[in-house]
Formats: C-alpha cells, sequence, structure tokens
C-alpha cells in the first residue's frame, strides 16, 4: 500500500490565501515533476478546487464526504486540469464534523487507499474537527500569515500539535499578501522581515520567502466564465509566480527528503499486515 506525503494548508484566520495556496501549490507541483500524483481535496465550501480544477459537466461520483465515510479514493478522485487529481467538494460538509470518528479519522481513510504522490488540503477557517484530522496526519503544514494578528493566531496550531504530542517539525509558516510596497526605518525593512523576526521570536519556523500580494493575483478568480485561473497560466508576469515557483521546489525537496510519512507512523499495524 502506498501512502502519500500529505500537506495541510491552515490558519484560523479567512482570507489569508489558503485555498489560493493549495490550488496553485498542486499545479506548481505538477509542473516541477509531471510523474508526481497530486491530489488535492478541500474541507471549504467554496468550490474553489472544483471550479479551478473541474474538466467539463459530467456529474462526478461522490464528495470528500463518501471518502470520510469510506467510499474508496478510487471511486471519488477525479483527473483535473494540468493533471492534479481532486476529490469533489461537498457544500453541506461541515454539518457533517460529530460524524468523524476521532482525530485520526482522515488519516485511517487515506491510510487504507493506495495513494501516492503529494496530497494537498485545504482546510476551513476554523480549527474543527476537520481542520483537526487534516493536521493530525500531515507530514507538512502550511500556515500563511498575513500580519501580525494571523501570526498571534497560529499559536492555537502549535497548541493543538503540543497538546497531541505530536511533533512540531511538520510545521511551517508562511509570510502572504504581503504588500511589497510598505517599508519601515530600524532593523526590519519590511513586513516579510518583521514577521519572520515575530516567528523566530516565538519558536516558530517559517518556510523561506513569502507571497506577496498582487491585484493580478487577486483578479484571477473574477470573470466572465466564472472559472478560477491558475496563477501559472493567467499570472506568469507577477512576482507571486516566481515565489510559487521557489515555494514549490522547497516543498518537492522536503518530500523527497522525508524518510518516514506520517501515514506509516501512524498506521505501522496495517502497513507490517500488508507487506506481509
Ligand atoms: N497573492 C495574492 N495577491 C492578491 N490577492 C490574493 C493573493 N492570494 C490570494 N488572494 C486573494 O485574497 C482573497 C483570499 O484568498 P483565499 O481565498 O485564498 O484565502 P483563504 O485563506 O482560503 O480564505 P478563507 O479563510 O475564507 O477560506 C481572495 O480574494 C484571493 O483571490
Ligand atoms: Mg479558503
Amino acid at each position: 500500500m502506498q501512502h502519500p506525503y500529505i500537506i495541510t494548508i491552515s490558519s484560523e484566520k479567512g482570507g489569508v490565501g489558503k485555498t489560493t495556496l493549495a490550488t496553485n501549490l498542486a499545479i506548481y507541483l505538477k509542473a516541477l515533476d509531471e510523474d508526481l500524483p497530486v491530489t488535492l481535496l478541500s474541507f471549504d465550501n467554496h468550490f474553489s478546487v472544483d471550479r479551478m480544477f473541474r474538466i467539463g459537466r459530467k456529474p462526478h461520483a461522490g464528495t470528500v464526504l463518501d471518502f470520510l465515510g469510506g467510499r474508496p479514493l478510487g471511486d471519488l478522485v477525479e483527473v483535473g486540469e494540468f493533471g492534479v487529481q481532486y476529490l469533489p467538494s461537498n457544500r453541506h460538509l461541515a454539518e457533517f464534523g460529530d460524524k468523524l470518528d476521532g482525530l485520526d479519522h482522515l488519516a485511517r481513510c487515506f491510510a487504507s487507499a493506495n495513494l501516492p504522490g503529494v496530497v494537498i488540503i485545504d482546510t476551513r477557517p476554523v480549527l474543527d474537527n476537520f481542520t483537526h484530522n487534516a493536521l493530525f496526519c500531515a507530514d507538512r503544514v502550511i500556515i500563511p500569515v498575513k500580519d501580525t494578528p494571523s501570526l498571534e493566531n497560529s499559536r492555537h496550531i502549535y497548541a493543538f500539535f503540543d497538546e497531541h504530542k505530536i511533533s512540531r517539525r511538520a510545521l511551517r509558516l508562511l509570510p502572504s499578501l504581503l504588500d511589497s510596497r510598505i517599508h519601515y526605518d530600524g532593523p526590519f525593512k519590511d513586513s516579510y522581515q518583521l514577521l519572520k523576526a515575530y516567528a523566530i521570536n516565538r519558536g516558530y519556523r517559517c518556510l523561506e520567502g513569502f507571497i506577496a500580494k498582487s491585484p493580478k493575483v487577486e483578479s484571477l478568480n473574477t470573470n466572465p466564465e466564472g472559472k478560477l485561473y491558475p496563477i501559472l497560466t493567467h499570472g506568469r508576469q507577477t512576482e507571486v509566480h516566481l515565489q510559487f515557483t521557489h515555494l514549490a521546489r522547497q516543498i518537492y525537496l522536503d518530500l523527497l527528503d522525508c524518510n518516514e510519512l506520517r501515514l506509516d507512523q501512524l498506521t505501522p499495524a496495517a502497513n507490517a499486515a500488508s507487506a506481509g
């Protein structure tokens, strides 16, 4: 049974760029290595994943809710644009939070699927059962922070890891939606350096680099076609394109470097049985 490297994008703050990061990171990873299976799912009800990746209008076999209900992943996963696989979103998912059986419900669903490559999970701006499950099974958690309040807020994610005795090693902050035009006097010259200093001061680790705020990127979800256009194809002239290229390369190297997948740690007995 092959297990994926799971990347969870999480922040309790709304509008910090989680969904933009989840969807575009999938495409940039695919652009780096077209043979890498990349699967995306969202616990949000915005349908951004579906709007960006769905090909045609064919009805889908089920949604992320069916996956959590035990339906085999292979029956549900759709192959979308750019070769990115995705699980269709569900408008009513949030109502089913109490149906999750423990923190490892999602981990068990993934462990029973044969899914190599990378999974990217987009979460809602709330630390509910779904987000907890997505944090619990993650090899890498990316927490976008766009200002001091969102940085302060990330302490709840750290507290969740500490409370459940999960190593903090998976956690990384990513300064996001920064206005590159703002400069300060003094040692920290811009909001990137300032946020990074705050993060280090609190013992939080950051990914290298940041994602800038760009009007072009913001415009990619408003058009007469009702599509959500990717940065790679429709925002190539922006600095955000270069930043995503750099970010995807870091994530890719991290996953190549990963010695033991979180799912393998969580399900050693099941692995031994399937290997034997
Ligand atoms: N680099 C960027 N530059 C400018 N605007 C951006 C950028 N990234 C995302 N946005 C815009 O910011 C808004 C919030 O982004 P997004 O939906 O990705 O955040 P989110 O954290 O998923 O929000 P929510 O918490 O509501 O799910 C969107 O309108 C999006 O188009
Ligand atoms: Mg979102």
